[in-house]
């Protein structure tokens, strides 16, 4: 462009470069080893040895997949507000207790802060170290003099690379400082915590664009009403993800729930229309939530439809279900379904649950007390099998259900271990609907 498009003077524009190569950014910290093989047969490489070591919180050694694994990135995401920073704080003075050196780094708090809230969770004699620096330049010399085993940078958002341009925040200093500590990580063997704030507007680049770099993804779930914060896996390359941590926020921090089926049932054990409980499997845990339906005349031509904690999509499926195989007329009704508790339940599990929800309050029926009910439905109304049967089994025994509303088994799964619980296995939704007294 010859011209300026501002002041409309010729030439005056200048090139300015503000990107970096790749090499650039790696610069400070790595020479290239020449006499280094560039590929290998795969039967000669030596296998990283996956060593992890206790975060001192066993539900957060859950959520990692067993543990804190040394040279691995995790990213740990949430609204604002909902206990990033405490979690990390009670990991890294619990990790540092066990004799590991532990550096918290805050960005985006003072020290003094951060000492009031170790204050509030006893850990005011903490052996972790803490520095507040947002400098990346900085933060990394500090790491390569104190060379740690666990890192914590809260937030990520706030450090920023001050040879850059771009604002703290924007997307690309973001992806920048996130990549140099990483690769610092992997290079000297500690381990590293990054949180990251979800922003809702995107005006300042939210975590997900980092969510490729690091090895393990945990982000906070629910909101902040709840007492209760659930922390999930979204991903892991050492564990199996949609691993669930159940934390309860107390006036001493996050304490691990030690029933998490009690905390959401809440005794709601009387049925009653609308009312499904359901035995859901997230990750390696099993946990009876509450499924609620409600069927409303709607006033406005366009029936609304509303899912919390379940998959939209699959509720419209089920509702289109109901109206075509089960002689449901939903077209004026809205819709609203609920998981109780702030709960999110991904699996098509739930799919029964949520239509004998829908079914009950619409014909003001309910299912027999203490009854558990979960299942895959077919476009066809069929009902197919799930797996972990058996745990959901036991796990209904245990809490004091019943009778278990389910799918026909699989071959595979043996006859439930608790004779208390009455199986009820259904060939599809009509004969499931029939328990609905
Ligand atoms: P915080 O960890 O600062 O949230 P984030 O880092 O995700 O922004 O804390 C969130 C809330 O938790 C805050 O409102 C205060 C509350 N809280 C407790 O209830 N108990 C505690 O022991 C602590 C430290 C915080
Ligand atoms: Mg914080």
């Amino acid at each position: 462009m010859g011209k300026c498009p501002d002041c409309g003077e010729w030439d005056a524009l200048r090139e300015h470069v503000v990107a970096h190569t790749a090499e650039d950014r790696h610069r400070p910290l790595v020479a290239p080893t020449p006499d280094q093989p560039v590929v290998l047969p795969l039967a000669e490489v030596r296998p990283d040895a996956t060593r992890r070591h206790p975060s001192g919180l066993a539900e957060f050694d859950r959520v990692l997949g067993g543990g804190i694994v040394p040279g691995s990135a995790v990213l740990v995401g949430g609204d604002p507000g909902i206990g990033k920073s405490t979690l990390l704080l009670q990991v890294g003075h619990a990790v540092a207790s066990s004799g590991r050196k532990t550096i918290y780094v805050t960005s985006e708090e003072s020290l003094g802060q951060v000492r009031l809230r170790a204050a509030r969770l006893g850990a005011a004699d903490s052996p972790m170290l803490a520095a507040a620096q947002a400098n990346l330049d900085i933060i990394t010399h500090l790491l390569q003099k104190e060379a740690p085993d666990v890192v914590i940078v809260d937030s990520i958002q706030m450090v920023y690379r001050p040879d850059m341009t771009a604002a703290p925040g924007s997307a690309t200093q973001l992806r920048d400082a996130a990549a140099r500590l990483i690769w610092l990580a992997k290079q000297m063997g500690f381990a590293l915590f990054l949180v990251g704030h979800v922003t809702k507007e995107g005006a300042i680049a939210g975590p997900r664009i980092l969510e490729h770099l690091v090895d393990c993804v945990a982000y906070f779930e629910g909101d902040r009403f709840h007492a209760h914060r659930l922390v999930r896996t979204v991903k892991n390359r050492f564990g199996s993800t949609d691993e669930l941590g159940i934390f309860e926020m107390t006036d001493g921090g996050l304490v691990p729930v030690a029933d998490p089926s009690r905390l959401f049932l809440q005794e709601q054990r009387t049925a009653r229309p609308g009312s499904v409980i359901l035995a859901a499997c997230e990750g390696t845990r099993t946990l009876l939530v509450e499924v609620q339906a409600l069927c409303a005349q709607s006033v406005f031509g366009a029936a609304k439809r509303k899912a919390t904690g379940v998959d939209p999509g699959r509720v419209a499926m089920i509702l289109a279900v109901l109206e075509k195989h089960a002689g449901c007329v939903l077209g004026d009704q809205d819709v609203f379904v609920n998981v109780v508790g702030g709960v999110r339940v991904n699996e098509p599990a739930a799919d029964l649950a949520i239509a004998l929800a829908v079914y009950s309050v619409l014909t003001n029926r309910s299912l027999p007390e203490a009854t558990v009910a979960c299942g895959e439905l077919g476009l066809g109304a069929e009902l197919r099998p799930v797996h972990h049967m058996r745990q959901r089994l036991a796990e209904a025994a245990r809490v004091g259900f019943s009778r278990f509303l389910s799918p026909r088994l699989g071959r595979d799964v043996p006859p439930p271990g608790a004779k208390t619980i009455e199986l009820s296995t259904c060939e599809n939704l009509n004969h499931a609907l029939r328990h609905l007294h």
